[in-house]
């Protein structure tokens, strides 16, 4: 079907282990091509939420299906199905330490199209495009874990970009980049989305609804959803953000085209 959702979130609920709330009653839905940020407080369900949409955790209450089938850990077990899905969607983790496994950054990047089977001139040239992309090329023999912080976050972004997903789930994508690089990694959005994939980015960088986001859905502290709308729609609404925890109280009009 052309029009079906990439993501139906109907009532969905995740509880940690002992009752621990990570996510409340969440309903919306996620189209081809759009590009959703998710805000929110600390601790209010963002990393959780984007876990749940790349089948890492199982709602605990309610219904999540990806690409009109449900993503349940029954339908993941099935290795065809995992396959196709894992092909389909790539994740940026909040904490690229978790993500790096490699050797160097060359073997991380490879590590993709190697797993999907391609030939070895496709590996290459997927490895040198993807490097080139997050402007690393220059880092591809060393060990991923001696980088910096912003340097990770860009290799890892590389080995996510060298499987050519669909779908991408960014987990606080500019936190802990210095400027150059928080301004290229917008433009690599952009890219990814004027290419029609589908984007949803968690973040605090309230700058970066206005640069890139379709669709805006801001968490409580308390992990329900306290609004979804358009970027300008929601940047306008200060009481709102200010009861999410998303600025300060007195921050003044037309101030949120900053990092809170
Ligand atoms: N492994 C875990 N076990 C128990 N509770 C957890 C676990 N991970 C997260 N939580 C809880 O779930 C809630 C949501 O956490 P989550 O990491 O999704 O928040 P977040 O919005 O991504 O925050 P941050 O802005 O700090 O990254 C928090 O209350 C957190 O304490
Ligand atoms: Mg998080």
């Amino acid at each position: 079907m052309v029009d079906q959702p990439i993501f139906t979130l109907n009532n969905v609920c995740y509880a940690y282990k002992g009752g621990i709330p990570g996510l409340m009653d969440i309903t919306f839905q996620v189209r081809q091509g759009e590009c959703w940020a998710i805000l929110g407080a600390n601790g209010s369900g963002k990393s959780t939420l984007l876990k749940l949409l790349d089948g890492l955790y199982f709602a605990t209450q309610g219904a999540l299906l990806a690409f009109g089938q449900e993503l349940s850990e029954t339908a993941l077990n099935n290795d065809a199905v995992n396959y196709a899905f894992r092909r389909r969607v790539g994740f940026v983790f909040q904490d690229a330490d978790v993500q790096l496994f490699s050797p160097s950054v060359k073997d991380e990047v490879a590590f993709a199209p190697l797993q999907l089977g391609l030939p070895d001139e496709e590996v290459t040239k997927r490895i040198n495009e993807s490097l080139e992309a997050l402007e690393i090329s220059k880092l591809a023999e060393r060990p991923p874990h001696h980088l910096s912080g912003g340097e990770k976050k860009r290799v890892a972004l590389a080995s996510v970009l060298s499987l050519r997903p669909e779908v991408w789930l960014l987990d606080e994508p500019t936190a802990g980049l210095d400027p150059r690089s928080q301004s290229r990694l917008v433009q690599f959005i952009r890219q990814r989305h004027a290419a029609s994939e589908t984007i949803v980015i968690a973040t605090h960088d309230l700058s970066i609804i206005e640069q890139v986001a379709t669709h805006c859905l801001i968490l409580d502290e308390n992990h329900h959803i306290a609004a979804i709308g358009q970027p300008a729609e929601i940047l306008a609404d200060h009481r709102m953000l200010h009861a999410c925890n998303l600025i300060h109280e007195h921050t003044p009009a037309g101030a949120t085209d900053r990092q809170f």
